[in-house]
């Protein structure tokens, strides 16, 4: 019955636009026919726009990274995802949100042998190939060219119907030419990590897989996960066939947890390929993405790049909203969605989320940005019991996290004193109830008590110096991982005093009274400071000149807002870990170059920090490597992270703050100007657009009844407004009524 069904409302369709095709232009004498094809099965369209590419306003050079020659190094491949699955283009692997595989310290991304990495050929005379990342739609377009006609094969993970991968190959003569092209899917070898137990084949002839990953993470709190996959198989080769002038042929993957859903998303892929909104609505889906938030410069196409792309890949680890199907959003991996090998960190959660994701995504996307903190909140449960299996109280947060979100990380590893992580958390939290004032969060969604639970671990873990009666953290790793096992870290010191702070604001929040030791801790916290040379020893007994893997004393300044002594203690604090910090890995560079910024009179030193943050960006996709010279993991959402920090909150001056929102912008080297649009704050949406001696700030959204800017040089204070509104360049602060 179904059957019939899906093919009279198929027919219906074509009947229709049929119709439609009669009064086209190609009613001529020699009658074009065009079609679409899914399953081998041919429907005829009107010959115009067969894929429904739409073209939108963002500036091509910055958004279209375009190769004749893809990059020797397959690493350097980019990905398409949509938070809910990824894939590297051409890559063997597909990967799903929260799909992990692997007992305890094994527990990694699970591999799903690939059926959408497909790799095509020319079999007749094409004359050029090139490759785009289509960075603004979203789309990986590989495109052939010749004598009278064209093949173009655009794959993409739709961007509303998340379950699904779609390649369709688009190919289009204008006379009776051979046109054929080879193709073939990169499998690699089956799945060690997913046994399916049945292969069934749906209505629409796409193949069905139903299975589960093969090894639990932790048995004894969940088993192992199903997976119900639906694809289409890919043919040798596809030819235009006779009569035909062009077509666009089409090949679906759609991954979910059960395989009735993926066959679900399967069949509404299915019906707007019929109606030829499939591409469309990706697309338009994208730009609304992008109109929300993004980063635009002029007089410097490589910058305006590595914006869009650092932000493309970010965003393609991500999903719009939370899932409609009870299936949340597991958290950012250093290296995205589309990767999860040993070398690529595994998929796994870690700081990388908080301190270098989350912070841009906040002030651009501040709704997925909730998304990005739930996925730890969501987790509390198992941080309490991982404090307790330590011996602590509260809430600590394991280094390392996958699928239960208890620790993964092998015993005897440095990330079991890598404590600070609790504190990152907190810290997030903190930060996204600044700028949005969501009070709902912390009371009713569990955000508050997160921070009350990561202050009483603090508290558990506490040490009173007898001899200086002072509160100290010993025995613990901070961000730089060459000095493991050290007392009072400065970052973990000051972080830990924070956390204190913010449980007691959420406690005030919910009405419950904190301890009274969360004030003595505040007051009386060693920070280590050493008053000779004027600087921060990174822990007890650092020496001058010890080598430090990143940075770490130097991110107290920003991204934590901790008030430095004074601006000589902070240059100090900058030149001594800069001499030490060796090659450091991507985001290292980003954050020296913010806080030289803020701390000002070393504009030149700042770019130059800046861009060297850049040399990890291979070309020609953009993608990022955790070093400079291209080892390491890839691709790194963490460097691009604290690259797009070093942009917004760097150059920008963009500092969130418990009731207002400042920024103090300067110019991104080499450009004549630069905009980020659709900002968030408190429920309103801000457009900038910075120039060296001018700045133009808009109101686009407005749900505060007064948004006023309070100018700190001309000292006056302006409503904004709708209308774009310019001022001498100064550090501004924003607020709301
Ligand atoms: C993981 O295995 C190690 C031994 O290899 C064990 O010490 C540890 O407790 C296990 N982790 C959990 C959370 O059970
Ligand atoms: C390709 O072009 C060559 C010479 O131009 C011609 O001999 C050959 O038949 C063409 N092949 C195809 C498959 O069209
Ligand atoms: C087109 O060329 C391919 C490759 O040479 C060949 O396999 C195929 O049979 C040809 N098709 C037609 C319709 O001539
Ligand atoms: C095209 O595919 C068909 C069916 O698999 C096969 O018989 C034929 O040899 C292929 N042609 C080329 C040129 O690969
Ligand atoms: C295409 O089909 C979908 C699903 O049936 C429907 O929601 C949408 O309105 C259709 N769009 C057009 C332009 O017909
Ligand atoms: C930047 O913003 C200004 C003012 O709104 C606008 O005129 C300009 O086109 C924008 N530049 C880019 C590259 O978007
Ligand atoms: C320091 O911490 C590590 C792991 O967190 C632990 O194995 C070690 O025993 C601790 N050392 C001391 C002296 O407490
Ligand atoms: C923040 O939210 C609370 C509760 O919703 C409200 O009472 C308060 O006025 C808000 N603060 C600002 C500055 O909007
Ligand atoms: C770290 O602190 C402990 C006391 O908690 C002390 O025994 C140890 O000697 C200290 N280590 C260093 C290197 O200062
Ligand atoms: C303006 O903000 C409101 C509330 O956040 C939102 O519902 C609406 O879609 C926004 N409008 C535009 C044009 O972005």
């Amino acid at each position: 019955m179904t059957v019939d069904i899906i093919h009279i409302r198929n027919m219906i369709v074509v009947f229709l636009l049929m119709a439609l095709s009669v009064n086209t232009e190609c009613a001529k004498e020699t009658p074009k026919r065009c079609q679409i094809v899914h399953q081998n099965k041919y429907t005829d369209v009107p010959c115009v726009n067969l894929g429904g590419y739409r073209y939108a306003e963002l500036p091509e050079a910055a958004t279209v990274l375009q190769t004749s020659e893809l990059p020797k190094d397959p690493r350097l491949m980019p990905e398409i995802g949509n938070g809910h699955i990824a894939t590297v283009i051409q890559g063997d692997s597909m990967f799903m949100n929260g799909l992990y595989n692997g007992y305890n310290c094994t527990s990694h991304r699970a591999r799903i042998a690939s059926t959408c990495g497909v790799i095509t050929e020319c079999l007749t005379n094409c004359s050029s190939r090139i490759y785009k990342l289509d960075l603004a739609r979203g789309i990986f377009i590989e495109r052939y060219d010749g004598d009278g006609f064209y093949m173009e094969i655009r794959t993409y993970a739709h961007r509303v119907l998340n379950r699904l991968f779609v390649v369709e190959i688009e190919m289009s003569r204008q006379g009776n030419q051979n046109v054929t092209m080879g193709i073939k899917v990169n499998s690699g070898k089956p799945s060690t990590d997913i046994k399916y137990n049945t292969q069934l084949k749906h209505l629409n002839n796409g193949k069905i897989l139903v299975g589960r990953t093969t090894e639990p993470e932790y048995p004894s709190i969940v088993g192992t996960i199903p997976v119900g996959i639906i694809y289409d198989d890919v043919p040798d080769n596809i030819t235009i066939p006779n009569g035909i002038s062009a077509m666009t042929v089409y090949f679906f993957t759609g991954i979910s947890l059960q395989s009735s859903e993926s066959i679900t998303y399967y069949d509404k892929g299915m019906e707007l390929m019929v109606n030829r909104t499939l591409l469309s609505t990706h697309v338009d889906a994208w730009m609304d993405v992008w109109n929300k938030g993004r980063i635009d410069v002029e007089g410097n196409d490589d910058l305006a790049r590595t914006n869009y792309a650092s932000l493309y890949y970010l965003l393609s680890s991500l999903p719009l909203q939370r899932d409609q199907h009870n299936w949340p959003f597991w958290g950012l991996a250093p290296c995205g969605l589309a990767h999860g090998d040993i070398g690529d960190y595994l998929g796994r959660k870690f700081w990388d989320q908080e301190t270098w994701m989350f912070p841009s995504i906040l002030l651009l996307h501040v709704d997925i940005s909730k998304l990005i903190i739930d996925s730890r909140v969501r987790k509390l449960t198992l941080a309490q019991a991982n404090a307790g299996f330590r011996g602590y109280k509260g809430a600590l947060y394991p280094w390392e996290t996958a699928f239960t979100g208890l620790e993964v990380d092998c015993p005897g590893s440095m990330g079991f004193s890598e404590f600070h992580l609790s504190s990152d958390i907190s810290f997030a939290i903190r930060q996204f109830f600044y700028l949005t004032n969501d009070t709902d969060f912390i009371l009713h969604e569990m955000a508050g008590e997160t921070m009350l639970q990561i202050a009483e671990f603090w508290e558990s873990y506490v040490y009173l110096n007898p001899t200086t009666n002072m509160y100290e953290f010993n025995n613990v790793t901070g961000p730089d991982e060459y000095n493991v096992g050290v007392n009072n870290s400065v970052y973990t010191n000051i972080l830990a005093g924070m956390c204190l702070q913010s449980a007691q604001m959420a406690g005030k929040m919910m009405g419950k009274e904190t301890p009274k030791v969360w004030q003595d801790i505040q007051d009386r916290l060693y920070i280590p400071y050493d008053k000779d040379t004027v600087y921060h020893p990174e822990f007890d007994g650092y020496k001058i000149g010890t080598s430090i893997k990143q940075a770490d004393v130097i991110l107290i300044g920003f991204p934590f807002m901790y008030k430095y002594e004074s601006d000589e203690a902070r240059r100090n604090d900058l030149n001594i870990y800069e001499k030490v910090v060796g090659n450091g890995p991507a985001m290292t560079w980003g954050m020296y170059a913010v806080n030289w910024l803020e701390l000002g009179g070393n504009k030149n030193h700042a770019d130059e920090l800046f861009l060297r943050g850049t040399k990890n960006v291979q070309k020609p996709f953009y993608t990022w490597t955790e070093n400079a010279d291209g080892s390491g993991a890839v691709n790194f959402h963490t460097g691009m992270g604290g690259y797009l920090q070093s942009v917004i909150y760097g150059y920008g001056g963009f500092r969130i703050n418990e009731n207002s929102l400042n920024f103090n912008p300067q110019m991104l080297p080499g450009t004549s100007r630069w905009n980020i649009t659709g900002l968030d704050y408190r429920g309103n949406s801000l457009d900038f657009s910075f120039q060296e001696n001018e700045m133009f700030v808009t109101l686009t959204n407005r749900t505060s009844t007064v948004v006023k800017i309070y100018l700190y040089k001309d000292e006056t204070t302006k409503i904004l407004s709708s209308t774009s509104q310019t001022f001498p360049v100064q550090k501004a602060e924003i607020t709301v009524e």
